[in-house]
């Protein structure tokens, strides 16, 4: 009889554990998920930072025919106020242009679409990194300090040439950047 409700209280603590455990992990999974909700509200509301996947949806199977991605259009534009916009397209296994060409000390915002598959897009020596996503436009805003060379290799795995898929950024002082000619709207170092 004894030996009965020995085995019962047992069981009946061995219970009470079990939820107590199950409650503490509940409330842990509660609060881990409030506070990567309240992060990710935090950084889009205060530092402006948005999800890598972009709003801004484009046609992969036209870009080379017109509009924002067309060849004239492609490399650096230096707007009114100073701050420039490089438009580059990344393909099987190259990027347009080759040699992109910006200024020192000033706003850039990088724009960059794919003409067929998923690309990455990497400057080696700055905070740009990105993938680049068919059918949508990768904006990237940074600014270089100072003048000189970065690598800007292609770090998706996109098929067989992979790993010859890199460019070059020319950082040139924005006293000396060449205004661009009447013909072709982007400056770039490509040749
Ligand atoms: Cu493009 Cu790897």
């Amino acid at each position: 009889m004894a030996k009965t409700s020995d085995t019962a209280r047992q069981l009946a603590q061995g219970e009470e554990r079990g939820k107590r455990t199950e409650r503490l992990w509940a409330r842990s999974m509660t609060a881990i998920l409030l506070a990567t909700v309240g992060l990710v509200v935090f950084i889009s509301a205060h530092w402006g930072w948005h999800p890598p996947s972009q709003l801004e949806t484009i046609d992969p199977t036209s870009l080379h025919q017109g509009g924002e991605f067309a060849e004239g259009n492609l490399g650096t534009l230096i707007a009114p106020d100073g701050s420039a916009v490089v438009r580059v397209v990344a393909q099987q296994y190259a990027f347009v242009p080759s040699c992109v060409l910006v200024p020192a000390g000033v706003p850039v915002t990088m724009r960059v679409a794919s003409a067929d598959v998923v690309h990455g897009f990497l400057i080696e020596g700055t905070n740009v990194n990105a993938m680049v996503v068919p059918g949508y436009v990768t904006t990237v805003r940074t600014s270089f300090r100072e003048s000189g060379e970065h690598l800007m290799p292609c770090h998706e795995f996109c098929s067989v040439g992979h790993q010859g898929m890199w460019a070059r950024v020319r950082v040139v002082d924005a006293a000396k950047f060449p205004s661009a000619d009447a013909k072709v709207k982007g400056v770039s170092c490509a040749r």
